[in-house]
C-alpha cells in the first residue's frame, strides 16, 4: 500500500492527452517530485528491445528486477534516474511507447513497477503521472485527475512535437499509433486505463496547457 503520511497527487490518462508537461508543470506550482511513470515501461522496453514481450516472462521479471529507480532535484526539475543515469532520448520514441504498451499487458510487469512506483511514493512527496497511478498504484492519493482528448487532437499535439525535436512525424501513422495504444492499454485485463471513481476528468481538447496546469493546481490546493 502507498504510503498515507506522504502526499501524492495523481494524473493519469491517454497517450498524448498533454500529461507529461502539464504534470512537470503541476509537479513545481504545488511543490511535489514528478514522477513519470511511463518512463519506467520505456526504460525496460528499451532494456529489452523490440521482441521484449515475447521473452520468457520469468527472463522479463528478472531484468526489471534488477532496475534501480530513483528520483533526482525536485519539483518540475525531478528526473527519473534508472540504474543511477537518466532514460535517454531514444526511450522517447512512438516505437518504444509501442513496445513499451506491449510489456505493460504482462502482470508481472506491473506488479514489480507497481512496488518500485509505491516505494519512490514513500521517499517523497509526488505528483505521479502515468495510467492507472490513481486507480491501483496510489488509490489513497490526495487528489486524482485524468486528462483526455480526442485522437485527433493527441495525435496532431504528438506531431507539432516531434516536429519541434527535428524527428519526422507522420500524421496518419500517429493517429493510427495512438488509437491501436489506446485500444490495447483500455482492453487489457490487469490494470485497464480507465479514470478512478474519485478523479477529476479534463478534456483538454480545447484547453490551452496553462489553462489545465490553473485548473489542477487549483483543485489540488482545495
Ligand atoms: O506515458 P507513456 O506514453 O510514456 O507510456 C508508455 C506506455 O507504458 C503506455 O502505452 C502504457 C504504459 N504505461 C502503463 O501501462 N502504466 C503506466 N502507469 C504508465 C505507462
Amino acid at each position: 500500500m502507498a504510503s498515507s503520511e506522504r502526499r501524492i497527487v495523481t494524473i493519469d490518462g491517454p497517450a498524448g492527452a498533454g500529461k507529461t508537461s502539464v504534470s512537470r508543470r503541476a509537479a513545481g506550482r504545488l511543490g511535489l517530485a514528478y514522477l513519470d511513470t511511463g518512463a519506467m515501461f520505456r526504460a525496460l522496453a528499451l532494456a529489452l528491445g523490440p521482441g521484449g514481450h515475447a521473452l520468457p516472462e520469468g527472463e522479463i521479471a528478472a531484468r526489471l528486477a534488477a532496475m534501480t529507480f530513483s528520483l533526482a532535484g525536485s519539483g518540475a526539475e525531478t528526473t527519473l534516474l534508472v540504474d543511477g543515469a537518466p532514460l535517454p532520448d531514444a526511450a522517447r520514441t512512438e516505437e518504444v511507447g509501442g513496445w513499451a504498451s506491449n510489456l505493460a499487458v504482462l502482470p508481472v510487469v506491473r506488479e514489480i513497477l507497481r512496488r518500485a512506483q509505491q516505494a519512490l511514493g514513500q521517499c517523497a512527496d509526488l505528483l505521479a503521472e502515468g495510467r492507472d497511478m490513481g486507480t491501483v498504484v496510489f488509490p489513497e492519493a490526495s487528489r486524482k485527475f485524468f486528462l483526455t482528448a480526442s485522437p485527433e487532437v493527441r495525435a496532431s499535439r504528438r506531431e507539432r512535437q516531434l516536429t519541434a525535436l527535428g524527428k519526422p512525424a507522420d500524421y496518419a501513422a500517429i493517429l493510427d499509433a495512438i488509437r491501436r495504444r489506446d485500444d490495447q492499454d483500455i482492453h487489457r485485463a490487469a490494470s485497464p486505463l480507465i479514470p478512478a471513481d474519485d478523479a477529476l476528468v479534463i478534456d483538454t481538447s480545447e484547453l490551452s496547457e496553462d489553462m489545465v496546469v490553473e485548473r489542477i493546481v487549483t483543485a489540488a490546493s482545495a
